[in-house]
């Protein structure tokens, strides 16, 4: 790693679509790379073209997500690295079908590679950062999170997950110089669709953000601190009137007596 690096930075997802954008953003800021995916060629291909752009360090590990000992085994390598600085936990995919169409087996693979794969790799980065004493764990979420009644069940639950997992974190983390940054795309134009029998271009044309504008976009909500950055949301008071209230009720959500209208009538 050469003397000016802002240290390493591990990007999952990094072969093409969201992830390779990051990828080229972070080089660009100073940080080197070890960028993860299944395809080889195509994580060399990224690594080779960022290099050559702005000769950082970038390595790469060619890993499935869904393979819980190949994830273990990049979670030893982000907690054992002094330089490790930041996790972009990107890679994600979306199901084919519905909860009750798809096969048991890609219900089984969407789970672990939006849900269990960034829950390690983010606990590895927590216990790596808080003994660093800084840096950042940035995830992918999705707008779904907030509207499972919208799209395919499975994946906006998983996204739901990464919300809520990083809001909590973030939390945790609160004392501390660690940062932590959940990021929620609306529709945008990468392979993730057809890769999952669907059409992009089906939605109306000015549904559908382009990569470069989404992640340029998540690094100035990222830049400013937020926790939360949902680059598509024209009115910032609509996150934050929804998590007013949302704030107003946690105080009445646990009590010794029933609710009124749920108590059993003789
Ligand atoms: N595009 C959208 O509209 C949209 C909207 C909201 C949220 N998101 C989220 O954004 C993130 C990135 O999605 P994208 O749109 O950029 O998708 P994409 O273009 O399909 O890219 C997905 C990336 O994840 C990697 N990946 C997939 N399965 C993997 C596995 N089992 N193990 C390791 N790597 C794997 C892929 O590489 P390999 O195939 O080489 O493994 C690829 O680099 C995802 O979490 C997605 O849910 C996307």
């Amino acid at each position: 790693m050469s003397a000016e690096s802002k240290g390493l930075a591990v990007v999952t997802g990094a072969s093409t679509g969201i992830g390779a954008v990051y990828a080229d953003r972070l080089a660009r800021r100073g940080y080197d790379l070890l960028l993860v995916a299944r395809s080889a060629d195509r994580l060399s291909a990224v690594a080779e073209r960022l290099h050559a752009d702005t000769g950082r360090s970038v390595k790469t590990f060619v890993a499935d997500l869904a393979d819980a000992a190949q994830v273990r085994k990049l979670a030893e390598l982000i907690e054992a690295d002094k330089d490790f600085a930041l996790l972009v936990n990107n890679a994600g995919i979306a199901l084919a079908g519905t909860l009750a169409t798809a096969e048991v087996e890609e219900v089984e693979r969407i789970i672990a590679v939006n849900i269990s794969a960034p829950t390690v790799l983010a606990r590895a980065a927590t216990r790596a950062l808080q003994k660093r004493g800084s840096g950042a764990i940035i995830s992918i979420a999705s707008v779904l999170a907030l509207a499972p009644d919208r799209f395919e069940s499975v994946y906006s639950a998983t996204k739901s997950y990464i919300l809520s997992l990083s809001m909590g974190l973030a939390h945790d983390l609160q004392e501390t110089d660690v940062r932590v940054q959940v990021v929620l795309p609306g529709a945008t134009r990468t392979e993730i669709w057809e890769r999952s029998g669907r059409d992009v271009n089906a939605f109306p044309p000015d549904w559908v953000m382009e990569v470069d504008h989404l992640v340029d976009a998540a690094f100035v909500g990222f830049d400013a601190g937020e926790t939360v950055t949902i680059p598509p949301l024209a009115e910032e008071d609509d996150w934050n009137s929804m998590q007013a209230a949302r704030q107003a009720m946690i105080p009445k959500l646990s009590r010794r007596e029933v609710a009124s209208r749920y108590r059993v009538t003789a």
